[in-house]
């Protein structure tokens, strides 16, 4: 059907076998784009591959570790080859490596490794799929994984923080020098959001689990569908003149900022002493 949003488009999805980047891939297979996932994690691939057998849906699933750029360099080589072009590059991978300490602890390692995987690796892909980009029949989009910690202080993981900001820095900076060839480059900063890697229910009681209604407005964490829905508006012509830009797929998190609701449904910018600050000054009347 030639009205479906990304009908014929061909989109590569990196960490696309899970998570957001699974859901997106979902997503964009239903709105009538062929896949191509680069996934290191052969199993998730295998499973990955199974849904879309299932769903009768083309695919082209490629084991690949994007942090190692001779991985990337033969994925690229094979999307030429199959393909001869790319629509749609969404630069998914990202982890902050189970390295949650406190900054004066992290080592060489830890700062080198997370960079490798939540920034160096985006640019090596991006670089990398700028040829097959400029190939496109039509405007062409690359959309970029941050995350809501670059744009609020994140205790005890720094790194992951500033790389995921840096990813702004490198949209706006590349969306410059690839609009004159009608490609379009935008991020997306999610909110918690219930995947594989993180996973609220495993440090959030399942008493206080419905509290959560009392941090992010919108009264929940995200699924990945959420996030797969502004992969998906980025990906397609509904956004065709939008660049250079990051949208905040986050429950209106970063506008609460520090204002939180008390369990009465009260707003407090002092959560942890609910009996002062602004709640009791309100005019309710
Ligand atoms: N889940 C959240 O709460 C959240 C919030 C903000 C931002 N993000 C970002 O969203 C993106 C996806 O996160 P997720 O929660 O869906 O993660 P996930 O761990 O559930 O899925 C990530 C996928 O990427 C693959 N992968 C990891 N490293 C790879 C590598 N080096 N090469 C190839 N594949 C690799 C994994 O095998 C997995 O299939 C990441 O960039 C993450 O930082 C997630």
């Amino acid at each position: 059907m030639s009205d479906r949003l990304l009908s014929n488009k061909i989109a590569l999805v990196t960490g696309g076998a899970s998570g957001i980047g699974f859901a997106a891939a979902r997503l964009f297979a239903e709105e009538g784009a062929q896949l191509i996932l680069a996934d290191k994690d052969p199993k998730k691939l295998m499973q990955a591959e199974n849904w879309f057998a299932e769903h009768n849906y083309s695919l082209l699933a490629v084991e690949c570790d994007v942090c190692d750029s001779s991985q990337v360099a033969s994925l690229m080589a094979k999307v030429q080859s199959v393909h001869g072009h790319l629509d749609v590059l969404v630069n998914n991978v990202g982890d902050f490596l189970g390295r949650i300490k406190p900054f004066v602890k992290m080592t060489d390692d830890d700062i080198d490794d997370l960079f490798s995987v939540n920034l160096r690796q985006l640019m090596i892909c991006t670089r990398d799929a700028i040829p097959l980009l400029k190939q496109a029949a039509q405007q062409a989009s690359i959309i970029c994984i941050s995350s809501i910690e670059g744009y609020r202080g994140m205790p005890n993981i720094a790194p992951y923080g500033a790389y995921k900001l840096g990813i702004e820095g490198f949209v706006k900076s590349i969306a410059l020098e690839l609009g004159p060839d009608n490609i379009r480059v935008n991020a997306i900063a999610p909110e918690t959001t219930e995947t594989d890697q993180v996973q609220p229910k495993k440090w959030i009681s399942e008493a206080n689990y419905p509290r959560v209604k009392e941090w992010i407005p919108l009264g929940r964490f995200g699924q990945p569908d959420d996030i797969a829905g502004s992969a998906l508006f980025l990906a397609s012509r509904l956004s065709q003149w939008i660049t250079g830009t990051v949208i905040h797929c986050d429950g209106g998190a970063l506008a609460a900022a520090g204002w939180y609701r008390t369990p009465e449904g009260a707003w407090t910018n002092t959560p942890v002493i609910t009996e002062s600050g602004i709640v009791g000054l309100i005019d309710n009347d």
